[in-house]
């Protein structure tokens, strides 16, 4: 596992997958057998990947990735290393024959994730990349109602995404300064488009067109030092998506909104049959049958509640985070040889609708998104 000093390693991968997998006694796949992930940890801090280690009982760790993947006993090669070091990282694990898992973006842009993908194909190992959103408990009650037919027909999806990040110094602001700078592979869209193509491709068909249109609404902002610095990436976008079957999605991506609503993102689905706003936990319903008959007179006041014409969709009783329920996924894809439908190329395609938006804005125009193949 490299990279796992990081926020998303140490959190969402060590802590809350493996760790989790380890202390539920491993994933019983039949009676007397279980997987059971030993984790190296890789980095290049020997202090703090001991400490790690210590914490969570864990006694394999080394600064040198290339005994780690010499290592026959090590069959995955993991990846939450910074965007920038990862398509080296995937392609050295690669050539040693490992299968590989890994954070979204899959690399930096889309023509080294599409090297990554021909040559995880050429050399025939297993890989997957991380698509956690699918696995929250709101967006997995969206898929239950979408596969029951609920909607009847999708016309549309509306998505909400962000919330205020401070620009410093004080209060000081909640991301890191580099999300803010260009080049250094900041923005908005590169960070939340990769997101948005899983979600709509895997929730509604496949995205066939983008308009996006990006913004640098706070131009200055203070970093960690409490230096000011220019911000040249986009800290918002408004982007339009066409689906298949005539669906149409807009999603707004901003780090410059207060949100008034109940989570920092929420999808809107209308159909012919009825509608749900999803987020990341909770989601509700209105069936047609249930829908207020609204009646437009800006001169009288509202005396329809429309808040309160929602139902909750209950919880599916599964308890565990989106990041370990895809790890138990792709484990047993790996030993067991169960399908795993979120391979690097799906990773590469949030690449390409992020490079497609922007290209959208700068051109001031909508564009079409071709087929990606190796
Ligand atoms: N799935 C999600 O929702 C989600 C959310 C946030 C971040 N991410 C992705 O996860 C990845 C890591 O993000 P993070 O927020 O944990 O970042 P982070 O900065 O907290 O961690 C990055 C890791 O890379 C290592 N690293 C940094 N520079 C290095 C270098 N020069 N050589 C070797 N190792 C180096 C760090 O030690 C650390 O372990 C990014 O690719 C990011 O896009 C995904």
């Amino acid at each position: 596992m490299n990279g796992v000093t990081g926020r998303m390693g140490a959190h969402q991968h060590l802590e809350s997958s493996i760790v989790a997998i380890r202390e539920q006694g491993g994933i019983v796949l039949g009676p007397g057998e279980v997987i059971w992930p030993e984790p190296v940890l890789v980095g290049r801090d020997a202090g703090r990947l001991r400490a790690l280690g210590e914490r969570f009982g864990l006694s394999r760790w080394t600064t040198d990735l290339g005994a780690a993947l010499a290592d026959p006993a090590c069959q995955i090669y993991f990846d939450a290393q910074t965007t920038g070091l990862r398509a080296a990282g995937l392609r050295a694990a690669i050539d040693a024959g490992k299968a590989v898992y890994c954070e979204k973006p899959v690399t930096h842009d889309l023509s080294s994730a599409m090297e990554v993908v021909a040559q995880a194909e050429r050399r025939g190992v297993k890989h997957g990349v991380v698509q956690d959103k699918l696995f929250l408990p709101g967006l997995r009650k969206l898929a239950r109602l979408i596969a029951d037919g609920f909607f009847g027909r999708i016309l549309s999806v509306r998505g909400e995404f962000g919330y205020w990040v401070f620009e410093g110094p004080e209060p000081p602001a909640q991301r890191p300064s580099w999300n803010y700078r260009r080049e250094d592979g900041g923005g908005i869209v590169i960070d939340m488009f990769c997101h948005w193509r899983y979600l709509l491709d895997n929730l509604f068909g496949p995205v066939q067109s983008v308009f996006a249109l990006e913004a640098v609404h706070v131009p200055e902002r203070w970093d960690e030092q409490s230096h000011r610095y220019t911000a040249t990436a986009d800290d918002a976008a408004y982007a339009v998506f066409e689906l298949a079957d005539g669906v149409v999605a807009q999603i707004n991506s901003s780090w410059c909104t207060r949100p008034d609503r109940d989570e920092l993102f929420e999808l809107h689905v209308d159909g012919t049959a009825g509608s749900a706003v999803a987020g990341l936990r909770d989601c509700r319903v209105q069936p047609r049958g249930a829908s207020p008959v609204a009646r437009w007179n800006p001169d009288a006041p509202n005396s329809l509640a429309l808040r309160s014409a929602w139902l909750n969709v209950p919880d599916d009783g599964v308890n565990a985070g989106g990041f370990k329920l895809q790890w138990e996924r792709f484990l047993r894809h790996v030993v067991a040889d169960e399908p795993f439908p979120w391979g690097l190329l799906e990773g590469a395609k949030g690449l390409q609708l992020a490079e497609l938006a922007h290209q959208s804005s700068v051109q001031r125009r909508m564009l079409e998104i071709p087929a990606l193949t190796t």
